[in-house]
């Protein structure tokens, strides 16, 4: 009884005032975000979850924003955020979004603990983010390894929360990526569980809110909110755009310019890998492999003209014998030439010269340095 009255009334925090119809705008330079009471209303529930936290001792709220593509998720993952740090808070930002996500180049999943609001034009300052490698922007092809990211991510964003009091109370903002049929509904829950979020705010998705709340454990409170009336959808096109723009970004800066070095490696000095075996029927598998397996397998790759214009993460593990996929990754190179004759590669990248001795894992993202 008490039990339930208590589940009550924390589901109550979250109730919406019906009758609300605050709007307001918030100028920036390329966009005006509406910001609507709703998204006010969640800030505030947050905020008593952390002042709640904080009197504890235990970890502060995390919560995951879930929802269709165009509904204004990444959005409310920055105004969440921006609130919590102008109220003093250090949230930490994981985006679990492969593909349009907003802290490394894409292909990638990753952690930020906010210290400064981000600017519409800028995001957040990029401080040291963990940044995991998937290599592709579809789902799709790799959920076995998407999975063990996610997990992994987890489980480290956990340990470093446990060592920063302020990041622990502040709790986390997950951003997540639109796929929340079949099988992306599947990631999406096993996201949830590892991360162990306390909060799930469904944008603009009946059927998704009634999925979640049949599935996930009584103690998540899974709230719906519709979409903003800002949000506009976009293309296929645009959103590839939009992608190319973060590699750009991430190599030459936007509004501070970054300076990348431009250099030629010779091919016997690299080692470089890619994820996953092509998949074979289980019948062609060697006794006790799965055809999962295949999924996480590192596969050498030989440098040649395959490799133009693609993105390589420069991983942390040194040698094979690492976990390399569960290893992060300290940051992305671009190759902008391959010479055959000579056997070298050019390469664009953030530091000079030398490459760190470690493993290169080539990403099926390509980008075109035209500068
Ligand atoms: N409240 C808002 N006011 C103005 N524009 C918005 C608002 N919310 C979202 N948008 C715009 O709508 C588009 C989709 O929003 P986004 O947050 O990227 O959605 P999602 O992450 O769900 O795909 C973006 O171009 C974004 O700038
Ligand atoms: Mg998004």
């Amino acid at each position: 009884m008490v039990d339930d009255k208590e589940k009550e009334g924390e589901v109550q925090e979250f109730v919406l005032d019906p009758d609300a119809e605050l709007r307001f705008e918030v100028e920036n330079k390329n966009e005006t975000v509406v910001v609507e009471s709703f998204y006010l209303n969640c800030h505030a529930c947050l905020e008593q979850l952390r002042q709640k936290a904080e009197s504890e001792g235990k970890r502060g709220p995390v919560t995951m924003i879930v929802g269709p593509t165009d509904v204004g998720k990444s959005t409310v993952t920055r105004i969440l955020l921006n609130y919590a740090v102008r109220m003093g808070r250090r949230p930490l930002f994981v985006d679990l979004d492969i593909g349009q996500g907003q802290i490394s180049v894409p292909g990638t999943i990753g952690a930020l603990l906010v210290e400064r609001p981000a600017t519409v034009e800028e995001g957040f300052s990029q401080q040291a983010p963990l940044v995991f490698h998937m290599g592709t922007t579809k789902l799709q092809t790799n959920q076995t390894l998407y999975n063990i990211l996610v997990s992994r991510m987890a489980e480290v964003v956990q340990e470093r929360m446990q060592a920063n009091k302020k990041a622990n109370v502040s709790g986390m903002i997950v951003n997540t990526s639109g796929w929340i049929k079949g099988d992306g509904y599947k990631l999406l829950t096993h996201a949830a569980q590892a991360f162990e979020v306390d909060v799930i705010l469904v944008l603009d998705q009946e059927r998704l809110y009634n999925e979640l709340v049949r599935d996930m454990p009584q103690f998540v409170k899974v709230v719906l909110l519709p979409k903003s009336g800002g949000v506009v959808e976009r293309s296929a096109q645009y959103r590839h755009e939009v992608r190319d723009k973060r590699v750009r970004e991430y190599f030459y800066g936007l509004r501070t310019p970054l300076h990348p070095h431009s250099f030629d490696v010779k091919w016997s000095d690299v080692r470089i890998y890619k994820i996953g075996a092509p998949a074979l029927p289980d019948s062609c598998m060697p006794l006790g492999m799965k055809a999962e397996d295949n999924m996480t397998k590192l596969v050498a790759v030989t440098p040649g003209p395959n490799l133009l214009h693609h993105l390589l993460a420069v991983s942390f593990a040194a040698s094979v014998e690492d976990d390399v996929i569960q290893t992060n990754i300290a940051g992305f190179i671009c190759v902008t030439n391959v010479d055959v004759e000579r056997q070298m590669l050019t390469v664009l990248s953030p530091q000079p010269r030398p490459l760190p001795d470690t493993l290169l894992i080539l990403s099926d993202i390509q980008f075109m340095d035209s500068h």
